[in-house]
């Protein structure tokens, strides 16, 4: 019997959803589409903005012909709190929850009550010497209460909740021990969201506030456009140095060079916390990292390996679906990883 599992990744600008059946060893798409966000969408708090927001994914879940009403969603790396913590001592399983939430006391800048805390524990010290490392990640309640509130408007109930990276692993590297070390970059509209993963397990997490719409802004200045002109020059020329004499390259240069030495430093600060594991290669994912040349731009700056992202190299899926799904591409990441998830 089919095990239907849905994805729904409500970004900025689009929201995507992903319908598996993971009744099989090898999951299978089952349907998958997007639609744009409506403006200011999730980031308000306002409820007529949620009750659009609400539309649109009916709307979505009725054109890709999805009928289960349970759904797995991600927040948004930028409104929520990971952190690796890899300083504790040999600790029992209650004393690791209260070291944990002492810890979280001191990255969040909130009090843990309006806090939902979970964790995953990467590494477990056996003699006195060695560490414990565990994976925490801090949600603030009333954001979690917002999705469930624009859930609820969609007439759907969340069957989980995640944060955006843990699905972009999920579906990028899988929890195969055998994956060489990945640098994975999730790069979104608003935010580039990084994560160190490691036989099958993330051990680093970064996300900045530079993501596409900051590359559209910044061509939009170098050549004084409207921001709708400067998405469709970014879009079609990208980091393609000789297109239009150099000019749209020029624009977004900077922007690129951000996200680039941000992800060298990534690399750097994992690489000196575990100098016997290098990172092998880096996977570009999102919607942003579509733009012309970024992969050639990346592996030119970088020396590491650099991959474009498949969400659909794991799935099986019916032929007449491949070329859709190609052209797709690494928009649904997230949306991927999220079906991907068990429970
Ligand atoms: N072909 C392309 N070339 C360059 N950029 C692109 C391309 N297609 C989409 N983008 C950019 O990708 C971004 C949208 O990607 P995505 O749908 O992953 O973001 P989102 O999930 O809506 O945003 P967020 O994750 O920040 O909430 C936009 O900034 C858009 O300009
Ligand atoms: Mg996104």
């Amino acid at each position: 019997m089919a095990k239907i599992s849905i994805g729904l990744d409500i970004g900025f600008t689009s929201i995507k959803v992903v319908a598996l059946d993971l009744s099989a060893k090898l999951p299978k798409v089952i349907s998958f589409g997007s639609i744009v966000s409506p403006q200011p969408g999730i980031s308000s708090e306002a409820d007529i903005e949620l009750e659009a927001v609400a539309t649109a994914i009916k709307n979505l879940l009725q054109a890709a012909k999805i009928e289960g009403n349970e759904v797995t969603i991600a927040l948004p790396e930028s409104k929520i709190f990971t952190r690796v913590i890899d300083d504790l001592p040999p600790l029992t399983d209650k004393e690791l929850a209260s070291a944990i939430t002492f810890a979280a006391e001191e990255f969040i800048p909130l009090p843990v009550s309006e806090l939902s805390l979970n964790y995953q524990v990467l590494s477990r010290s056996k003699e006195k010497t060695s560490k414990t490392v565990v994976l925490v990640v801090g949600s603030p309640t009333g954001l979690i209460n917002k999705y469930i509130k624009v859930l609820n408007l969609s007439n759907l109930k969340p069957k989980a909740i995640e944060t955006e990276i843990i699905a972009a692993a999920r579906s990028l590297v899988g929890n195969n021990p055998l994956s060489p070390t990945t640098l994975i970059l999730q790069m979104g509209a608003s935010t580039t969201d990084f994560a160190a993963v490691s036989h099958g397990m993330i051990w680093q997490t970064r996300s900045i506030a530079t993501g596409g719409l900051a590359l559209t802004r910044a061509l939009a200045a170098h050549l004084n456009f409207e921001l709708p002109q400067a998405e469709e020059y970014k879009k079609t020329y990208g980091l393609v140095q000789d297109a239009l004499a150099g000019k749209v390259f020029e624009g977004l240069k900077p922007v690129a060079d951000i996200i680039v030495g941000e992800t060298r430093r990534v690399i750097q600060s994992y690489e000196t916390k575990y100098p016997q594991d290098k990172i092998k290669r880096v996977i570009l994912s999102g919607g942003g990292s579509k733009l012309p040349g970024f992969v050639i731009y990346f592996a030119n700056n970088l020396g590491v390996e650099v991959q474009d992202g498949d969400p659909w190299a794991m799935l099986a899926k019916e032929p007449a679906l491949s070329a859709k799904l190609a052209s797709a591409g690494s928009l649904y990441t997230v949306a991927v990883g999220l079906a991907l998830r068990e429970q």
